[in-house]
Parts: C-alpha cells; structure tokens; sequence
C-alpha cells in the first residue's frame, strides 16, 4: 500500500471509529494491521511484529490458517446461517458440540452458544439463576466475583468485572453482585498480599455466609487471571473453592474465556487442580478469533434442570447468531488443528521456556514479580525491587513499556506495570526466546530513560 493511501486510512479511522477503551490520544500513531502469518502480524506500512499476546488473547492456531479460511467458504457456500432456534438445528453445531463435551471436563453435558466472552458470562448467570428458579429457590440471584477479574462489557459481565477504570461513567450497575478481593499481587484479607494460599479462598465462604447463601447464585472466576495482570492462583486454591461452593449450594463457573482450548498447557484450566466447575464459558480460542463464537458449558446436574423444564417457565434465552453454522464449522476445524498439531502439549512445552526465559528477568533491578502458567505470563516493573513499591502513575511507565516491545517488533499490551504475555500455540522456540530478548531490552531502556527524566542515574 502506498503511503499516501496509509496516511489517508489512519486519518479516517482516527476521525470515525470509536475503538474499545477509547481515548484519542491512546490512538495517535494507531498501527493499522494488514496481514499476518503464523505469530507474525504486519502493519500497511510493511513493519512486522511477533503478536505476543495472540492479538486479544485469542489467535490461537495463528494467523494466515487456510484451513480455517477455507472451513467458513465450504459451510457458508453449503449453509452459510439458518435458524437455531428451539425446533431447529444445524449440522455443524452439533458435531462441534460433540467434539467439545468430548474435550471438557467429563462431568459437563450441555452447551449454548453465543458471540461473545462477555455476552457467554452474561448468558451463563442468567442460566445459574434459572437453574435455582426451577427448582423453587427464586431468590438464589447474587453472583460473587473477585476484583481484578475482567469477564467482559456487557451490563452483568461489566457487574462482575472487578478492575475500577471499567465502571468508571457507566453506573448505575444492577443489584446483586458482589466483589472479593483478589491476592497476591493484590492484597486479600487471608494472605494479606502475600503469596496466595488455599486459604484465600476463604474469602469467598465468608462473603457468601455475609450475603446469606440462601441468596447466592453462582461464584464466577477465571482459573488465571488474564486482563487483571495473569495472577495464576497457588495449587489449593481451585480445590478449596469448589469445596466452599459444594458447602454452601451455591454453583461454580469458570470463566475459560482466555484459559480454555489449551492456553494454560491443558485443555481446560482447571485440569491442573483436579476441579470440576458447574459451568464453562468459552470464546476467542474456539475458533482462534477467526470468527466470533462463544458460550456455556453446562454439567449434567444444571442440564438435567434446563433440559427438563416446564412448559410454563421455558428458558428464554437466546441471540441471532446462537450455533451460528458457520462459527461452528470453523470452531470444529480450529479444534482439529489444535488436536491433530498437538497444540495443548506445545503450549506446556513453550510456555516452560517462556516462563524460563523470563524469570531470568528477575535479576534485572526493576523486575519485582514474574508469573504466568502455560502460554500466559506476566512480567512486572517496580520502582522499588526491595518493597516491590510501583512508580507513580505519571511516569507512564506502562505505556511506554508497551511501546518499547512494539518498536522493538512484538506487540503485547500492559496492566499497571505488568507486561502481559500470550503468544500463540504454535509459537516457535526462536520467537519465543525473542519475545525474551525483547522484553529484556524493552525493560531496560524504559528504566533508563525514567531514570534520565528523574535526573538519577540508570540502573
Ligand atoms: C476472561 C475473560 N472473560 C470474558 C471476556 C470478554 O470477552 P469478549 O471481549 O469476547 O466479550 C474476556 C475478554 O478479554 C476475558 O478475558
């Protein structure tokens, strides 16, 4: 592309695309994407750089996948989208259906699709609540999620999401959720920003006994916290929480939105503690962001409710594009690709060796904390190594670490201080050791040029 016709296409999208997380001078200098290939995306002025977080978490298989292309050409010349509605069905949704429940934990039995990861978390509390409504207990409504976690922008994915900037002009937010505090490398009543511990969990027995369980739905989390700054929990901690929601009658849904389809090194997250949840949301790696497709997936105690319901309270949820024919196609293909390529077993391999690489950052003087599991890791930049004490927010530190990686050719994204790391499955080990090498020297110059600007001398 030329450059006048570059220049002409970033004016316009400045001018009239309101782009998620708006603020336009976020987006001066906006990279406007052209292709990509494999854990490689180039820009319209032909720079390349590594996706080091798969784009939005999500890019699974990688880009440039004519397998998938040609998934979504095949079922959209055959049926490209028909009614699925209660009284109709499609083919390719129920063999994705079959292929999933073959996938995920082995106690789950049913499945209802959606667009979206946060539209899948809406649609999932609905079903908790009316999975207690049918069975006499109307007023079991409250879910209970924990700060730090970010489950989406919609109204009740936006209740749940426990990171302040995104409630920030959009209240008033509806009754009955309620927040817990996250640990380590935040601060929650049990390990009182400590490392965390099972007790931690405990967190959440005393916020539902405070809410009364009798009014208390579902507990929602995502096995690993991903936008929140990958907080990955200790060992005891998923077992502990789903003994506290046994204990209390209260259901359990993992948020896998990021987690599920191989992220963490398992299919599914919490395969790593021997947990079961009540229900799964998923999305983004299902189809590798090729098209969007999400949803729930429910255990056979909460199916046999939905499945057998009565006639006059039939469960009225639904969207347009629910099994949507050609979602579900590509969704089967990018699971195939993911199976037959042995993707979930590479993403344990490169994310030990992302995970090696970068805690060897740790000596670096700036580097308080590295953490991640599988294929998703957080390295984060303290002023104070000994305190772990962040800069001051008008540093910038963390946008200009975020700027540092792309000028040097990978592009991720940052919480606070903390850069956020999630290539693709299918990562090599060369880029994985660049993405090192880069988030390295990224760290270093920005140290070095905060240092300057304080008029101290650098690290
Ligand atoms: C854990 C988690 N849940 C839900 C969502 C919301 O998904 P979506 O942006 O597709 O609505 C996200 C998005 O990043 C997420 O990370």
């Amino acid at each position: 592309m030329d450059e006048a016709e570059s220049l002409r296409l970033e004016g316009y999208d400045l001018a009239h695309i309101v782009h998620p997380q708006w603020h336009a001078a976020d987006h001066a200098g906006a990279v406007v994407y052209a292709s990509g290939q494999g854990a490689v995306l180039t820009d319209v002025r032909g720079n390349s750089y590594i996706d080091g977080r798969s784009s939005l978490w999500n890019v699974a298989v990688g880009h440039g996948r004519r397998e998938l292309a040609e998934a979504a050409a095949e079922q959209m010349s055959t049926l490209a989208f028909a009614n699925a509605y209660t009284g109709y069905a499609n083919v390719p949704s129920i063999r994705l259906t079959e292929k999933l429940l073959g996938l995920v934990y082995p106690n789950m039995s049913g499945v209802f699709y959606a667009n979206s990861g946060s539209e899948a978390n809406d649609f999932a509390i609905k079903a908790a609540r009316y999975f207690w409504f049918l069975q006499a207990k109307p007023e079991k409504v409250k879910v209970i999620s924990r700060t730090e976690a970010y489950h989406g922008g919609t109204l009740a994915a936006t209740a749940i999401t426990g990171m302040a900037p995104f409630h920030k002009g959009f209240g008033p937010e509806p009754p009955g959720f309620v927040q817990v505090p996250t640990c380590y490398p935040y601060r929650c009543e049990a390990c009182g920003g400590g490392p965390c511990t099972p007790e931690c969990a405990d967190v959440v027995a005393r916020a539902i006994e405070r809410e009364g369980a009798e009014t208390v739905a579902a507990v929602i989390a995502e096995p690993v916290h991903g936008a929140g700054g990958v907080i990955p929990p200790c060992g005891g901690y998923w077992p502990r929480l789903r003994a506290i929601c046994d204990k209390y009658g209260v259901l359990l849904i993992a948020d896998e939105v990021i987690t599920g389809f191989g992220r963490t090194g398992k299919w599914f997250a919490l395969e790593h503690w021997g947990v079961v949840p009540d229900m799964v949301t998923f999305a983004k790696a299902i189809t590798s962001a090729y098209v969007p497709l999400s949803g729930f997936i429910m255990s056979e105690r909460v199916h046999q409710v939905i499945r057998d319901n009565p006639a006059d309270a039939k469960f009225m949820l639904g969207c347009t594009n629910s099994a949507h024919p050609t979602a579900c196609a590509v969704g089967l293909r990018n699971l195939r690709i993911i199976e037959d390529e042995g993707l979930v077993e590479r993403a344990e391999r490169m994310g030990r060796r992302l995970q090696e690489g970068l805690g060897r950052l740790r000596e670096m003087p700036n580097v308080g904390n590295v953490r991640g599991l599988g294929l998703m890791a957080a390295v984060e930049v303290v002023s104070d190594k000994a305190t772990k004490a962040p800069f001051a927010v008008s540093a910038g530190v963390g946008p200009k670490l975020a700027k540092a990686m792309r000028e040097r050719g990978v592009i991720t994204r940052v919480k606070g201080e903390s850069l956020l790391l999630a290539p693709p499955l299918i990562i090599t080990e060369e880029q994985i050791d660049t993405i090192v090498n880069v988030t390295g020297d990224a760290i270093e110059a920005v140290m070095k040029a905060v240092a300057a600007a304080e008029g101290t001398n650098a690290p």
